[in-house]
């Protein structure tokens, strides 16, 4: 079946098959930032954004998308490496697996709150797993990258 949906500013018409998820929509179009980490919807890896509100792309069906908006981690580019370079002055991108869907995250969580506390970003957090960084770096950098954007 055809559908139409917006992805990063781009009206497209895809054809999807009626129990797809939007994760294998966008990967099987091109959109390889979108990954799948878990088979229980608990790691964030697959984190995007839906209107501009953070989704699991491995749970959401690609057919509740139709005339929304689909944000990935490659429409974003500007504010994605702007927040890498606080993570890498950090020293929180390790490995890097849990990076697009965490980015997608932090991002999100900067237009939403008003200068959070350390636990409501942790809260924010919570469904972004990383194996590598024991989360206090990437805490460091978010913080710092807040501070810079309300500067
Ligand atoms: S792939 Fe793990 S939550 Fe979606
Ligand atoms: S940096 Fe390796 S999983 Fe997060």
């Amino acid at each position: 079946m055809n559908m139409t949906l917006t992805i990063n500013n781009k009206k497209v018409t895809l054809d999807i098959k009626p129990d797809e998820v939007l994760l294998d929509t966008l990967r099987a179009n091109g959109y390889l930032s979108v990954q799948r980490g878990c088979d229980t919807s608990s790691c964030g890896l697959c984190a995007i954004w839906v209107n501009d509100e953070v989704v699991l792309s491995c749970t959401y069906l690609t057919v509740r998308a139709a005339n929304k908006n689909v944000t990935t981690l490659e429409g974003v580019q500007k504010e994605a490496k702007e927040f890498a370079d606080f993570l890498a002055d950090e020293g929180a991108d390790q490995c890097g697996y849990c990076a697009p869907g965490f980015i997608m995250t932090v991002l999100a969580m900067a237009k939403e709150l008003n200068n959070p506390s350390e636990e409501e970003i942790y809260h924010y957090l919570n469904g972004n797993l990383c194996r590598c960084t024991g989360y206090k770096g990437q805490i460091r950098a978010i913080k710092k990258y807040l501070e810079f954007k309300n500067n």
